[in-house]
């Protein structure tokens, strides 16, 4: 958990590399729903593209199907649900039917103005979903590099083209934020009470950070 710009996926994603696990993220699921332009996606893109939480009815289902599936069975982790009370209590339940509990809900905690530099100059991979940052984590292969890379910004994973996220412009990053705010935050108490809750100061480099949580996590680099 943690506001939009925390550092949730290019964390969660190095963590689930690290333990072998799948890195479930919603956001990912839903943009890639989107561009196959199924069903979900034609429903969920309206409040994506507004900043606003997709329905229950659709996030929910998407999470339990993708937890029976049979990579799970050793371990996952989720990254962007549960986003709201609701949510929660139906991992809950979930969770319950699976059979599995929940070691850790880790909460990346970092000022605001912090993310909005980290967002607005955020790419993204089309193909894998690797994410950059042009200043701070740049591709080997930028457009700032001139000709090299072709005048685009390729993936140094999979070569993928790299493009910035519709939902990174301003306007939308202050709705993500309010529904951050106003939904998602609360949800931290929820897991403190339950004794699951980690913190990590999210403010620093991205190595810094991920050292600080495999140490929190109590694993080995
Ligand atoms: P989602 O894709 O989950 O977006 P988000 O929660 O707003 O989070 P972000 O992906 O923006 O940020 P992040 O914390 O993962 O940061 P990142 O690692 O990318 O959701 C998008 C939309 O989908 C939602 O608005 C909603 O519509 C829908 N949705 C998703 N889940 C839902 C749910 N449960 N219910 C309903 N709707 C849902 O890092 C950001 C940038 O910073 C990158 O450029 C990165 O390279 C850089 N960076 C990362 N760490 C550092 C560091 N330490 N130092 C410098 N730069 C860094």
């Amino acid at each position: 958990m943690g506001p939009p710009g925390s550092g949730k996926g290019t964390q969660a994603l190095k963590l689930s590399e690290r333990l072998v696990i799948p890195h479930i993220a919603l956001g990912d699921i839903l943009r890639e729903e989107v561009a196959g332009g199924t069903e979900i996606g034609k429903q969920a893109e309206k409040f994506m593209s507004a900043g606003k939480l997709v329905p229950d009815e659709l996030t929910i289902d998407i999470v339990r199907e993708r937890l029976k599936k049979s990579d799970c069975r050793d371990g996952f982790i989720l990254d962007g649900f549960p986003r709201n009370s609701n949510q929660a209590k139906n991992l809950e339940k979930i969770f319950l039917e699976l059979k599995v509990g929940l070691d850790r809900a880790v909460y990346f905690s970092i000022p605001l103005p912090d993310v909005v530099k980290r967002l607005s100059e955020r790419r993204s991979c089309k193909r894998c979903g690797a994410v950059y940052h042009l200043t701070f984590h740049p591709p080997k292969k930028s457009a700032k590099g001139g000709s090299a890379s072709g005048g685009k910004d390729v993936c140094d994973r999979c070569g993928g083209e790299l493009y910035q996220r519709h939902d990174d412009e301003e306007s939308i990053i202050k709705t993500r934020f309010s529904v951050y705010g106003d939904e998602t935050k609360p949800l931290i108490k929820h897991f403190e009470e339950k004794g699951v809750l980690l913190e990590i100061d999210a403010a620093g480099g991205v190595e810094e950070i991920y050292s600080r949580l495999l140490s929190s996590l109590g694993i080995s680099k």
